[in-house]
């Protein structure tokens, strides 16, 4: 890894939503028009405002901002869940935008785990199975699948509820599961959209130190967003 390269790049990222957000960019661009007239005249909301930086190989980054401020909007750009109004995100200096099918498919379920603010389990599947489902994309056996997930269960302090359905977790298991749900997928970046956030103090802390060990450990690259 060279460290003064970019892993992520992000470069002048608007996103506004709404049917003509276009134009609502062009006016606040162009007119300095503030939030609340795009939503009057543009029903249009701002989701992210002129964003840029650089995260270097090996860099452990953490953005913090208010609720609202956008950080989950900003971080479903950089696996292209979301498409800027304007900007550019550049993974490993190649530019998501540009990724067909294919490459845009590998990024999401191999180079880029996400681990999402609101856990996106499949409830009605066990904890394990949850576990392995990006291993079970990638077509890996279901012995090996489930051998993978049950180690990782041991990391998140989940021994013994490999079996139960996610939905019969309480918010901070199933917290912890989304966690072990990225590790699985062993991928280059891992992005964390409010981790910790339904932990009690005591597993939080016990998990950011796993997880700053892990990355090291892994090479992997996290990129945390945090509420304040
Ligand atoms: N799909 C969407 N359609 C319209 N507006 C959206 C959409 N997603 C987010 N927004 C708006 O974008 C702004 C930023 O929201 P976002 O969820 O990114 O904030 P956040 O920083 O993650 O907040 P929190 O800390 O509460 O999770 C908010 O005003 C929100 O209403
Ligand atoms: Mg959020």
């Amino acid at each position: 890894m060279d460290p003064s390269s970019s892993a992520i790049k992000i470069e002048n990222v608007w996103k506004v939503f709404g049917n003509t957000s276009n134009e609502a960019l062009d006016a606040i661009q162009n007119h300095k028009i503030s939030k609340t007239e795009a939503l009057e005249k543009y029903n249009s909301v701002i989701g992210v405002s002129d964003v840029s930086f650089d995260v270097k190989q090996g860099e452990i980054f953490c953005v913090m901002g208010l609720s609202g401020s956008g950080k989950s909007t900003l971080v479903r750009h950089i696996n292209r869940l979301l498409e800027p109004t304007s900007g550019k995100i550049l993974i490993n200096d190649q530019d998501v935008m540009t990724l067909g099918r294919e490459d845009l498919q590998e990024l999401r379920n191999k180079k880029i785990g996400m681990v999402f603010q609101n856990f996106a389990l499949m409830p009605h599947r066990s904890v394990v199975d949850n576990i392995a489902m990006p291993l079970e994309i990638r077509g890996i056996s279901k012995n090996d699948r489930l051998d993978a997930a049950n180690k990782i269960l041991d990391i998140v302090e989940l021994q013994g509820w490999g079996n139960k359905f996610a939905h019969e977790l309480s918010g901070g298991m199933q917290q912890r599961v989304g966690l072990a749900r990225a590790l699985a997928a062993d991928p280059e970046f891992l992005l964390m959209d409010e981790p910790f956030s339904a932990l009690d103090p005591l597993i939080r802390r016990q998990l950011q130190s796993e997880f700053i060990k892990l990355s090291k450990q892994m090479k992997k690259q996290l990129f945390l967003l945090l509420m304040i």
